[in-house]
């Protein structure tokens, strides 16, 4: 089944085996001594207690062959699972806090991304994520940063801790993004309420949704989304792994679809949640989706992704 990837941070792709061939590769020191104790560091209660490991974890990431192998590790995974187009977040301010140079990390990914393209014929490209709940400062600048390198993005994005980081503090960098030519899309509604969906529509303009789970609990907004034809990028695994829901089956993906709302299936950070895309669509057809179903979820992918109009009928 063809299908694109729109929710995937690079940076979670990272295997704890890479992480410890990187890390002795690049001199970093980590907490964890061996694999059997880092991998006993991957139970999660909530997002933060997942970001806190994320975040440490990627203090490895040093070098442009670093982001390039990282990322032909995820496309030759995607691949497997039968994606043909990907949109891709990173991180930029934790690599600038990590002491790294914004276009050096950019070209190793880029290299990854066209390595990809042409082993796989996957498109794709990159979203730059903003870190909400570092200061607002820091994403203000690190968007002037980016702003010479607008043709080789294709968006922003809004991700990191939700709860107490609403989408009105970053109008106004969403606003420079989107005058860079950047498409827009925001986590929101993950552990954030429904409020947060109707900022990141409001204010920062977002194409999609990232996650959107608790949109459902407000009939305007469900209502909303399916009106203006906003896309879910659902991530089932990280729902379950990071406790949003206790089961699968209390995710509103069926709900969403009776009120006409446009979901995707998607892997967040699959190194860390217990599986690729492919797994994603596998949970849901364990808990009763059907192919259709499944197929309709892969065909929203194609539709609501930023690939070209010429790109989609090719993967229709
Ligand atoms: N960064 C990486 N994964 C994330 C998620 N699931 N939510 C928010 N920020 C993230
Ligand atoms: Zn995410």
């Amino acid at each position: 089944m063809p299908k694109a990837e729109l929710h995937l941070h690079i940076e979670g792709t990272l295997e704890p085996e890479l992480a410890l061939d990187l890390a002795r590769r690049n001199g970093v020191q980590l907490p964890w001594n061996g694999l059997d104790e880092l991998r006993a560091q991957y139970r999660f209660e909530n997002l933060q207690s997942f970001l806190n490991l994320y975040y440490q974890l990627m203090a490895v990431l040093r070098t442009a062959d670093d982001f390039r192998d990282l990322m032909l590790a995820y496309l030759e995974r995607a691949h497997a699972d039968g994606v043909r187009h990907a949109e891709i977040f990173f991180d930029p301010q934790v690599h600038l806090d990590n002491g790294l140079d914004f276009d050096m990390v950019m070209a190793g990914l880029l290299e990854g991304l066209a390595i990809g393209e042409e082993r796989y014929g996957i498109s794709g490209g990159l979203i730059l994520s903003i870190v909400r709940d570092k200061p607002v400062e820091s994403a203000r600048s690190m968007i002037d940063l980016a702003e010479h390198r607008a043709g080789d993005l294709i968006g922003v994005g809004l991700d990191s801790a939700e709860v107490g980081y609403p989408p009105s503090l970053f109008e106004e960098c969403f606003a420079h993004a989107r005058a860079m030519g950047l498409h827009c899309v925001a986590h929101a509604g993950e552990e954030g309420p429904a409020d947060y969906v109707t900022q990141a529509l409001d204010l920062l303009h977002a194409e999609r949704i990232d996650h959107g789970i608790h949109a459902i609990d407000s009939p305007e907004v469900t209502a909303r989304l399916a009106r203006e034809g906003i896309a879910l990028t659902v991530c089932p695994l990280s729902n379950r792994r990071l406790q949003v829901v206790d089961d699968l089956r209390e995710l509103p993906i069926r709900r969403f679809l009776d009120q006409g709302v446009a979901v995707t299936v998607n892997s967040d950070d699959p190194a860390y949640f217990g599986g690729y895309i492919g797994a994603n669509y596998q949970a849901l057809a364990d808990i009763g989706f059907g192919a259709d179903e499944l197929a309709g979820f892969a065909e929203n992918s194609i539709k609501h992704s930023f690939a070209a109009e010429e790109r989609k009928r090719q993967l229709l």
